[in-house]
């Protein structure tokens, strides 16, 4: 039996010391290179930070396995036993650019469920946490559970790109979405985002095209608080795949499910 307690508190301490890491990393010139195209960045701090984990997870807990945005973990390809799911730095464009507005996310999954969820905002120094069944934190206060909330009082973070052409949904859609919603924001790191949603900042949140490392953290906290994570056909989400992501309070969700993303068609 796992005492994912124990776990919760080493974490902790391992998110705190990556943190300072990437925080110290900003005073030299970061090593910025590209990977599937000229916008997608990664940088020298995304590797160390990835490395630094798995050599903590490696010696404390030789059995588990780890799936890694940069590479250095496993080959997942079934969720048996202990996964962890580590973003070292999610928003590397924000990271690159603007140097805050980026996390560390974390997600740990025993045979496929959410057990433990992490999003550190770096530059803020906030954390937000949980631990299945015990509920969720943002640093060390406790985050009340979500309430419903109407379509016209919605705040949805979404990237604005998905207002225009794309292969998944007319964006007729969407834009009929942001006119009837409160407004909009773009934060440009989706576990940042998720941390918004289970605080309540953000009612929804929708991104069409993920891995499991962005949202695997985000996942267990915002479940945890009676929010809900799907795709955006609201068909559960999948540790060993990419795909779209709509998060939302409960009751939100369906709404938006049903008035606006009916015609949506998930593709890699
Ligand atoms: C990215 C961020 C961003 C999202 C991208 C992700 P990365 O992660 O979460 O908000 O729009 O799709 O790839 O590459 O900065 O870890
Ligand atoms: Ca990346
Ligand atoms: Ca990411
Ligand atoms: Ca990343």
């Amino acid at each position: 039996m796992i005492d994912w307690l124990i776990l919760d508190r080493e974490i902790k301490i391992w998110i705190q010391e990556a943190g300072e890491r990437i925080r110290h990393s900003l005073q030299n010139k970061l090593q910025i290179s590209t990977k599937s195209n000229p916008n997608d960045l990664v940088t020298n701090v995304d590797k160390d930070t990835e490395q630094f984990f798995i050599e903590k997870i490696r010696s404390t807990y030789p059995g588990h396995r780890i799936l890694g945005e940069e590479g250095g973990g496993d080959e997942i390809t079934d969720v048996r036993g202990v996964i962890w799911v580590i973003d070292p730095i999610d928003g590397t464009m924000n990271f690159v650019h603007m140097h805050r507005n980026f996390t560390i996310s974390i997600g740990v999954f025993g045979d496929g469920v959410g057990q433990l969820g992490y999003i550190y905002d770096v530059i803020h120094d906030e954390l937000y946490s949980a631990v299945k069944g015990k509920g969720a934190l943002f640093n060390d206060q406790p985050i009340p559970r979500l309430e419903e909330v109407s379509i016209e009082k919605a705040i949805v973070g979404m990237n604005p790109i998905w207002l225009t052409n794309n292969r998944r949904i007319d964006p007729e859609y969407l834009r009929r979405l942001v006119k009837d919603i409160r407004g909009t924001r773009s934060f440009g790191s989706a576990a940042l985002e998720m941390g918004y949603v289970a605080c309540g900042w953000l009612d929804a949140y929708i991104a069409m095209h993920l891995s499991p490392w962005d949202f695997a953290a985000g996942w267990v906290i915002v479940e945890e608080l009676g929010g809900k994570a799907t795709k955006l056909n609201g068909e559960p989400l999948s540790l060993l795949e990419k795909s779209s992501l709509f998060v939302a309070k409960p009751g939100l969700h369906q709404v938006i499910l049903d008035n606006y993303l009916q015609n949506y068609v998930e593709k890699n």
